[in-house]
């Protein structure tokens, strides 16, 4: 019997690195010798307090459901953490926690994507965007980012396509898969020539915002008054706290939204797992030391790969100013870039992810990712100027 899955299912993307991260694993059960520098994930262990916080929360018997929102003092802890760090009060009920990052963006999406509407989104970004608008029926329109501009936004290039159709744009500073990190007065305009559209929402997702290099300030789209009804913020735990597996995200919704948010997130998964949240506590009320030791850990990778990548024939890469990742222009190589990520997989075994998989404009790029050991990233990069 042929089954029929709805139209949108085959409109419906999906997250290379994933593919690249499995493939590498069967060539390294098959006994090559990978380096990956493809998966986006801290490779630091998540700290001792927070693991024992989620434990003793089992222990203390905090094994139901909780609240769809989550539990009011990790709410209060979140909206703790955003007054310390982007210097905005908030109120803990418009916060929404949910199983990782991707899926606030999930909700914003499908909760303003409809046929016939625009949502705008970073090109090269993070391929989940994209997708899922998609999926949604929306149209999507990139906001391209190029390497001249270090890979932020031209803002006045951003506001000649926004239309009455545009029901959401979506934000991301500091970025995957460039590294880029957007200035203040980038920021400015947009917001300002925003002000003519009160219809269109806003999703500003902050998930790297902790990890920023070269004295380079967070720009929080919270420091923003004109746009608070209509922001819908997204972070989360697994990039600042190496809590990518445990899927700990929050999204703080405007007022008039943080209803339908929490419906959703009835509908799809109830709530969070109880000793997630514990940890979540934990990590954002308990000493931070280890998120700034990390964070010097890539800056002196960044370092490293930026270096060890310009050294090699065909390769160019802007100075990344945040997040863990390097995204070479390759066009040097003469190869596109999805060629040279499968050379450099089955030739070099070193894993990284073509640039097209973050969308159209990311031809003649490569993402590299340095959350991985100097040692590691040393012999990847030798490794692939042998193979060059
Ligand atoms: C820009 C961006 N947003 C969101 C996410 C999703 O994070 P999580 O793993 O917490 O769902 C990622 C993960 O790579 C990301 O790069």
């Amino acid at each position: 019997m042929k089954l029929s899955p709805a139209e949108r299912m085959s409109r419906l993307g999906t997250e290379t690195a994933f593919q690249v991260l499995a493939r590498a694993e069967a060539l390294a059960r098959e006994g090559h010798d990978i380096i990956n520098l493809g998966i986006g994930q801290p490779d630091f262990k998540t700290p001792p307090h927070i693991v024992e916080a989620a434990i003793k929360a089992l222990r203390d018997g905090h094994h139901g459901y909780t609240p769809a929102r989550g539990i009011a003092p990790l709410r209060e802890a979140v909206a703790g953490d955003i007054a310390e760090y982007r210097g905005a009060e908030v109120d803990p009920s418009n916060i929404l926690i949910v199983p990782g990052g991707k899926v606030t963006m999930f909700f914003a999406i499908i909760m303003f994507g409809e046929p016939g509407a625009e949502i705008m989104y970073p090109n090269p970004g993070f391929p989940i965007y994209e997708s899922v608008i998609r999926f949604s029926g929306a149209k999507p329109v990139p906001i391209r980012l190029s390497e001249e501009n270090g890979f932020a936004f031209d803002p006045g290039e951003v506001l000649s396509q926004v239309t009455g159709r545009t029901r959401l744009i979506i934000l991301n500073s500091p970025a995957n898969p460039t590294g880029g990190v957007v200035p203040r007065a980038a920021f400015d305009r947009l917001i300002e020539g925003l002000e003519a559209y009160p219809k269109a929402a806003i999703m500003s997702d902050e998930i790297y915002s902790r990890l920023l290099y070269d004295d380079r300030e967070h720009v929080s789209l919270l420091d923003y008054p004109s746009i608070r009804d209509r922001l819908i913020l997204l972070d989360g735990w697994s990039k600042t706290y190496a809590m990518t597996g445990w899927r700990l995200g929050y999204g703080l919704w405007p007022a008039n939204l943080i209803e339908q948010a929490e419906r959703l997130a009835i509908n799809c998964h109830s709530c969070v797992s109880a000793p997630t949240q514990f940890a979540g506590i934990a990590a954002l009320e308990g000493p931070q030391d280890a998120v700034e030791t990390m964070r010097l850990a890539f800056d002196e990778r960044r370092k490293a790969t930026l270096e060890a990548l310009n050294g090699i024939e065909g390769f160019r890469c802007v100075t990344p100013g945040g997040a863990f990742y390097a995204f070479p222009n390759i066009e040097g190589t003469g190869m596109d870039a999805r060629a040279l990520q499968n050379k450099l997989l089955n030739e070099a075994g070193v894993a990284t992810v073509a640039g097209t998989s973050f969308g159209a404009f990311g031809e003649g790029f490569i993402r590299v990712s340095y959350a991985n050991s100097i040692g590691n990233i040393e012999r990847a990069i030798e490794r692939i100027k042998e193979v060059l």
